[in-house]
């Protein structure tokens, strides 16, 4: 069959990678993709948000399923547009449809699903412009750190957490009155803050079956130690060696199965992945946040770790079928550590000569922001290359990774070099 991936990243590139190997493709497509996609298809250089080129490039490529990478396309309605046209409504599409995709698009709706639902998660009050004075009296009742997020999609930047209690009233002020994060913050949750550790496990759903997937521990903060800015994650470690199976059982009991069973109960037919943002406090987990797609950069360590063929568990998404598949997973470690461009997540060059593709040895290089230029692979975002490798324990994997991440060069590179530090 042919496939068209939506999305330009290293998950992108990681999903390539994998549907690739299957002896169900055909061909395979990704738009617009990047310098390392199109080693496994044809790079199609259009916008994952343009619905009408896309209808345009799937009749063309004679496309038999869509899978959606960024979670923008779906809270868009790609999924509804592609059921909505007659030409287009027979081929599957791997993500949910708009009202599934709420689940990420407003954290009011996930927040109001998760307590209808009984699924842990942090105490909250949702505030508008015309609650503001609310908020503010609300956030006094609150121990800091304060947690504040704005409702809709404010590209991964609509979550702050001020230390004091002035700076949240601040923060509330310019979210709801000066609407800092624009439509995205015309509503702002406030919630509990939650200590613990992090990580995120993955659900692949057809809407009554699931499989999950490996756990995940991505690291967001550019400086080593978890410190500086949030980026869209600088590396990655799968499995995760806290999320054991007593763990894993307490997820799927209290989060997972209420969540499909959630889904069902309010007619929202969700066929594709929900990522699971969790905190594990003392061993009991809490949902940070719903995403509607996989994770990047934790898909450059779970989907290398999934011994199954991708396409078939996707047609049992696409069949209703999944329960009938067989799903087998990889026991080694994985771990990615992403190269990053100087100055990233704020200002960074762009269009740097990339070197040193040939003397990796013993990883996986997945391409970020990259893309072919005159013969030469070239810088082309803030996250540029995503190092991913194998290992029995995690220091082996990591020990690979790290020696790889030397060997590839451009101008200010960077990476944090403490991934998995705190796992050990
Ligand atoms: P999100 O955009 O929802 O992933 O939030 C960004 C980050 O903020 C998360 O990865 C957490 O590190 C942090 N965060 C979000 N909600 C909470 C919370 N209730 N308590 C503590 N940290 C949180
Ligand atoms: N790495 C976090 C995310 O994809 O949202």
């Amino acid at each position: 069959m042919n496939i068209l991936i939506l999305g330009s990243g290293g998950r992108e590139h990681a999903f390539a990678w994998k549907l690739s190997q299957s002896t169900k493709l055909d061909k395979l497509f990704i738009a617009p993709g990047n310098a390392g996609t199109s080693n496994f298809g044809t790079n199609i250089n259009i916008s994952a948000t343009d619905f009408e080129s896309v209808k345009i490039e799937v009749l063309k490529n004679k496309i038999n399923m869509v899978l959606v990478g960024p979670e923008d396309p779906l809270v868009n309605g790609i999924h509804d547009f592609f059921l909505s046209d007659s030409e287009l409504r027979n081929i599957p599409v791997i993500g949910p449809q708009k009202d599934g995709a709420q689940l990420e698009g407003s954290k009011d709706f996930s927040k109001k699903f998760m307590i209808r639902h009984n699924i842990p998660t942090a105490q909250y009050q949702t505030f508008t412009k015309q609650t503001l004075s609310e908020g503010l009296k609300f956030l006094e009742t609150l121990n800091p750190p304060y947690v504040l997020k704005a409702d809709g999609l404010a590209a991964g930047k609509g979550v702050v957490i001020p230390a004091t209690l002035n700076d949240a009233k601040a923060e509330l002020t310019e979210m709801l009155a000066n609407a800092k994060f624009g439509n995205a913050s015309s509503k702002v949750v406030i919630e509990e803050f939650l200590q613990g550790i992090e990580l995120s496990v993955f659900v692949l759903t057809d809407g009554n079956s699931y499989k999950i997937l490996p756990s995940a521990k991505d690291y967001k903060r550019i400086g080593e130690g978890d410190t500086g800015l949030n980026t869209g994650g600088m590396g990655a470690v799968s499995p995760v060696p806290f999320a054991d199976e007593t763990f894993i059982k307490k997820v799927e009991e209290r989060i997972i199965i209420p969540t499909i069973n959630g889904l069902k109960e309010e007619n929202i037919n969700y066929k594709g992945f929900i990522f699971i943002g969790l905190m594990n406090m003392d061993g009991e987990p809490k949902v940070i946040e719903y995403n509607v797609r996989m994770g990047d950069p934790e898909t450059e360590t779970v989907i290398p770790r999934i011994k199954s063929d991708l396409i078939d568990l996707f047609q049992g998404v696409a069949n209703g079928n999944l329960n009938e598949k067989t799903f087998e997973t990889d026991t080694r470690f994985a771990t990615t550590v992403m190269l990053v461009a100087g100055g990233y997540p704020e200002a960074f060059e762009k269009e740097n000569v990339i070197t040193g593709f040939d003397k990796v040895k013993d990883s996986i290089v997945f391409h970020a922001g990259t893309k072919e230029k005159d013969g030469s692979i070239l810088t082309n975002g803030g996250r540029v290359i995503a190092i991913t490798s194998f290992g029995v324990t995690m220091e082996e994997s990591l020990k690979k990774s790290f020696a790889n991440a030397e060997c590839i060069h451009y101008k200010d590179k960077y990476y944090r070099k403490d991934i998995g530090i705190d796992l050990k």
